[in-house]
Formats: C-alpha cells, structure tokens, sequence
C-alpha cells in the first residue's frame, strides 16, 4: 500500500536525524524529498537513513515546495530563514511543521501568525520536549490530582562534558553565536525554548519575567549565555524559575547533546521530580512523586529523549490523518517566544517584565 502523505525535509542537518525516525516508520508517511544548502550533506543523509532512493535530493527549498508528491514538509533550518521558508510552504499549499522557535524575532512571528490565519491546512510548530515520556507521566499524574495544584516549577538546565555525545558540527555552532541569525543566546533563547514551553505546559503564560544571564566561553571559544536565572510569575500566585548552568567538567551521559534538564513541580499537597532529559546524571527514576509523606519511583518510563521527538511527529500525522489541532499552534508558538524574548529583553534593561 502506497503511503499517503510524501514529506520534504527541508534542512538535513544535525537535528534532521531525530525528525526522520517516525516518518520513516510510520506507515501513513513516505519521504520524498531532501534539501540542504549543502547538497552533499543530504546526499549523505539519504544513505545514512537507507532513503538512497527518495525521489528528490535538492539546494533549492523551493523544487521541495513545488513537488506535487510532496504534501507535507518539514523545516529544520536556522531561524532567521523560518519565515521565508514557512511563507514559500504556504504558497505552494503543503501542511507544514516548522521547527522551533517559530522565528527569531516578535515581529516576523506576528507576521506568520497573521499569515496563518487565513490558511486552510495543518501548521505545527514542532516541540518536543512536552512529548517526552517523563514529562507526559507527570502530566497525567497532575492532571490525576497528585499533587493538587500545581503552584511552582523549577527547571534546572545543565550543560557539561559528554564522552558519548553525538558530534554538533562548526557550521551548526556558528550560526547559534550570531544574534541576527538566532534571535538570541544559545543556551536561554534557543534551547530555553523548549524549557518555556514546559514551563508553558504545565503553569499556562507567565504574566511577568525576570532573569540574569552571564556569558562563559567553553574551551573551544563557543560562549554560552550562563550561568542564568530566569525568575516567572504566573497568574494566580504561581511562580516558576528556569536556571542554566554551564559546568565544564560535569560528565553528562549521553548520546545527544551534553547538557541534561531536571524539573521540579511542586502543588498544594505533593511534589514531582522529572530527573532527566537530553542525557542522564545517574540512575535517577525518571519521575519521582512525594505525596502523603511518601515517595513513589516512576522507573517503567522510556527515557531516550529521541522519544520525544517520535512522538510529537507521530501526534501531528495522527492530525493530519484525523483532524484536530497540534499541539503548538502559531499562536501558541507565539506566546513561548514572547516568553523567551523576555528573558532576554530583562536582561539587557535590568528590570521586571511584565507581559
Ligand atoms: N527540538 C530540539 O530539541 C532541537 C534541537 C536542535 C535544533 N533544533 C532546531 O532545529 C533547527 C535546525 O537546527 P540544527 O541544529 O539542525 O542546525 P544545523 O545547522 O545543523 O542544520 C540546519 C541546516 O540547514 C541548512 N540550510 C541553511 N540555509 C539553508 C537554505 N537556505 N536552504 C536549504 N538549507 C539550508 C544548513 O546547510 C544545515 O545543514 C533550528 O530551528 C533549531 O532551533 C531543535
């Protein structure tokens, strides 16, 4: 049976190999086309992935956009070409997910959102880390009254050294250290996302931010923005806080980047502890949960985080397949970047910012 949705995968470099595992697998999708700036890393992509005979393997974002077997595309590119290519996508009518953050800027995310508006087909704007099986297992233990209200979270975001981790190429690092082409730091903007986004999931918008962000240049001369303390307040008398940590010697263990996340969620009558995220500190249980004076361990959760990603793109083809909206919308998208530009944005002015 010939699978129904062709996917275009518009960017084939690092992160690219998490995003092609469940289109691969999934019965309902077919990749039909590849296309990278440098042509040679998407040829080598379609042999790696065992896609040597994709039907289209190309520079040009636009062949992609314009292929009529091509139906739904993926875009993995640095941020400030997001718009553009989000825009090209729309125009040639393809149901889009687009990696995060939506843009890399407030202005161009409005533009987009006023773009969609009007658009008649599924838009995503992909995240992961709400999909990851511990955050999911926290939220239906939430979501179950464990701990009663939630009232605060605390995510703890720790970059280190890692034996095992997978090699970042200079291109993917260099693009990261230019504020016009990232929107903002590496480790508070970029990855900070997707901690916004939990924040996001679990507590809603936050109605003021506050942070201090600090710069530390790793040995190979990439500076990070930490050490960092971003500072929530969420309506209702809930608070939240997002702390980065750069050690240098801190042995992360991992297969992916070397930096681990741990999250922390506390309510009226328990507290959960997520103990893990891209990588792994120990042997923690991946969800912990103290309740009525005693801890339960959560340990039959899969905790590699390439889950996370399988099952984000797997919830959006059920979408596409039955109907319903992703999990982030345009909108939605929005209003993390609005939480992430403001963390940046007290920075720089030293002050509260309310939203
Ligand atoms: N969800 C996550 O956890 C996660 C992790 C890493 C990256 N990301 C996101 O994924 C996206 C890509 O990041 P990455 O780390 O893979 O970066 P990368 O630099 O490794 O990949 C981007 C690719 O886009 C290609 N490219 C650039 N301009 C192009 C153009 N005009 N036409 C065609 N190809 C072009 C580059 O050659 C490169 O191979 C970013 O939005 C980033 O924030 C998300």
């Amino acid at each position: 049976m010939m699978a129904s949705i062709g996917v275009g995968i518009v960017g084939t470099g690092r992160i690219s190999d998490l995003h092609v595992l469940e289109y691969i697998a999934n019965p309902a999708t077919e990749i039909r086309g590849l296309c990278d700036r440098n042509v040679d890393l998407a040829r080598q992509k379609a042999l790696a992935w065992g896609l040597q005979d994709v039907k289209l393997i190309t520079d040009d974002m636009d062949a992609i956009f314009s292929d009529s077997e091509i139906d739904l595309v993926e875009i993995l590119l640095p941020h400030d070409i997001h718009l553009r290519a989000a825009l090209g996508a729309m125009e040639a009518g393809k149901i889009i997910s687009l990696q995060k953050p939506m843009c890399s800027t407030l202005e161009e995310a409005d533009a987009l959102v006023e773009a969609v508006d009007g658009y008649d087909r599924p838009f995503k704007v992909f995240e992961n880390f709400i999909f990851y099986p511990p955050v999911i297992k926290a939220r239906e233990l939430i979501e179950q009254g464990a701990i009663g209200k939630p009232i605060s979270i605390r995510i703890k975001s720790h970059a280190g050294y890692s034996e095992t981790e997978w090699e970042v190429p200079k291109s993917a690092q260099d693009w990261r250290q230019r504020v016009e082409r990232s929107g903002g730091g590496p480790l508070v903007f970029d990855d900070g996302h997707h901690k916004f986004a939990l924040a996001w999931s679990f507590m809603g918008n936050p109605e003021a931010v506050h942070s201090f962000i600090r710069e530390t240049t790793r040995e190979d001369g990439f500076v990070f923005d930490a050490p960092a303390m971003v500072s929530f307040l969420f309506p209702g008398n809930r608070v939240g806080n997002l702390e980065i940590v750069y050690s240098p010697e801190l042995l992360i263990n991992t297969v992916y980047y070397a930096q681990d996340d741990r999250v922390e969620i506390s309510g009226e009558k328990g507290i959960i502890w997520i103990n893990g995220g891209h990588g792994k500190l120990g042997d923690s249980p991946p969800v912990i949960l103290y309740e009525g004076g005693r801890f339960t361990e959560y340990s039959n959760i899969p905790t590699g985080w390439e889950q996370s990603f399988i099952l984000s793109t797997r919830d959006f083809i059920n979408k596409v397949c039955n109907g319903g909206d992703p999990v982030l919308t345009t909108r939605g998208a929005r209003e993390i970047l609005r939480f992430a530009s403001a963390a940046e944005q007290s920075n720089r002015e030293g002050k509260t910012i309310y939203l």
